[in-house]
């Protein structure tokens, strides 16, 4: 059971690290001591009176030593544009660790994770984790274009090899979708008579629902990291349900990582 802190949290890092890609890393001891792989934060970005609403993101890293949380933002729209202009030595508050994290299969020996865009984030400390255990894990990632491959070299670190990359105008990897890459390794997996025992996929619906299938098709366990608009963050509005075969679930405490067998696509 995970613990909710509420931290006020001192920016270290705020930078664009590619194409409307920011990294934000705050000093926040307990969330960065107590988060798991694929649970997120939920940002009170200062400055925003008008809209008092927090903004979820991702937790790209936990560093439990250092204390610090590390956050990876597209910017979209007035929060995330809001949290560019924030200094260094200046705050945002945060509740976390929040949500279902990634729940690898027991004795999990192969995995594959395949990334959309910012849907990086939350895979990156599951690669780690995976990799630590001696997983064997093949990444895919995908981008628009080449700047916005912001996690390639993260990952190339946590995995000691080069990710698979695609992106949508050829600037870097395969030109295209990122999906002829996923069919390609687990077919090769397959050919090699070691079949992945897990995906996890997070990034743009089409692109975790087409995962999803192909995974259904393989006979492997799928989870996806599902995006919804959160009011509250912890479970209390229902401003983030899901569709599920169980009926309805709440993006934030019962995901944000689902089964795919389990979401109503
Ligand atoms: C569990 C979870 C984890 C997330 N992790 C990350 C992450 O690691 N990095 C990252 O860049 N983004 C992440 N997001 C999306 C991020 O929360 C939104 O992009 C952000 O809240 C937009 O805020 P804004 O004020 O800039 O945009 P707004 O002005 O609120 O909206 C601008 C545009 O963004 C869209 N948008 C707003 N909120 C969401 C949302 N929750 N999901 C999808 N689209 C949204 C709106 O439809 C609109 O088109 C995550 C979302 C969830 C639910
Ligand atoms: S955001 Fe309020 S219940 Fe999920």
């Amino acid at each position: 059971m995970t613990t909710l802190c509420n931290e006020k949290a001192p920016i270290l890092v705020n930078e664009e690290i590619g194409c409307n890609i920011w990294l934000m890393t705050v000093e926040a001891p307990a969330i960065a001591g107590g988060a798991r792989p694929g649970q997120f934060v939920h940002v009170r970005v200062p400055g925003m009176d008008d809209h008092i609403l927090r903004r979820p993101l991702g937790i790209y890293a936990a560093d439990a030593e250092a204390g610090t949380v590390d956050m990876m933002y597209q910017v979209l729209g007035f929060g995330t544009e809001r949290m560019t202009a924030l200094p260094l030595g200046g705050s945002v508050e945060l509740i976390g660790p929040i949500g279902r994290g990634w729940q690898p299969p027991a004795g999990c020996s192969r995995a594959l994770l395949v990334a959309g865009g910012v849907g990086s984030a939350p895979l990156h400390p599951l690669a780690c984790e995976l990799a630590a255990a001696g997983v064997e894990v093949t990444a895919v990632l995908g981008a628009g274009t080449a700047d916005a491959l912001v996690a390639r070299e993260r990952f190339c670190a946590a995995l000691d090899c080069e990710p698979a990359c695609s992106t949508d105008d050829g600037t870097y990897g395969r030109a295209g979708f990122c999906t002829p890459l996923v069919e390609e390794a687990l077919a090769a997996a397959a050919a090699e008579g070691r079949p992945f025992d897990y995906v996890a996929c997070c990034g743009p619906e089409p692109l975790m629902r087409l995962v999803a299938a192909m995974a259904a098709e393989a006979g492997v366990f799928c989870e996806v990291s599902l995006e919804r608009r959160m009011a509250c963050g912890v479970g209390a509005c229902l401003s983030c349900v899901v569709d599920t075969v169980d009926g309805k679930r709440r993006a934030c405490v019962d995901g944000p990582v689902f089964p795919a067998t389990e979401v109503v696509w």
